[in-house]
């Protein structure tokens, strides 16, 4: 990695903007890289603007790697007023904005940035396994929650057991 990126992925992380989770957010991201094992998940917020849905804000939480972190501070703030639609034809270069061009074995992490930003706006994007519905079969705790329906058992007293 050249001087140069390296000092702008410092300056980007000096500050991080937007990292955290966003309360009450409207739609919420994750993924993962299995290969560097970095982890990122995106939450977005709307507004009504100009009888439009824009993204009022975006916040994510990264797990590792300085140049995912960077990107998505720089994503974070440069999707805001846009549309869903405008936010997703951002393209991974666009995305990491100033940080200018990566070299090719950092361009997995904007592309990480990317696919957050794609499982959290495009419904029909898969979604991490992580964030789909728990299958339908009841767990043993379910099954302790529900009524019992069998025998009942009742206790008896001292007395009672004694005759
Ligand atoms: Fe894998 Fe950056 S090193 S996301």
């Amino acid at each position: 990695m050249s001087e140069d990126l390296q000092k702008r992925i410092e300056e980007a992380i000096a500050n991080p903007q937007n990292m955290g989770e966003l309360p009450n957010a409207d739609a919420v991201g994750t993924v993962g890289n299995s290969d560097c094992g970095e982890m990122l998940r995106m939450w977005v917020k709307f507004k009504e603007k100009d009888g439009k849905k824009v993204i009022d804000q975006a916040t994510f939480q990264s797990f590792g790697c300085e140049t995912a972190i960077a990107v998505a501070s720089l994503a974070t703030e440069l999707i805001r007023g846009k549309t869903a639609e405008e936010a997703l034809a951002l393209k991974t270069d666009e995305l990491a904005g100033e940080l200018g061009p990566l070299p090719p074995m950092k361009i997995h992490c904007a592309q990480l940035v990317e696919s957050a930003l794609r499982s959290a706006l495009d419904p029909a994007a898969e979604k991490p396994a992580a964030t789909t519905p728990p299958s339908s079969a009841p767990t043993l705790m379910d099954a302790f929650a529900k009524p019992a329906t069998g025998p009942k058992i009742v206790f008896l007293d001292e007395e009672e057991r004694r005759d």
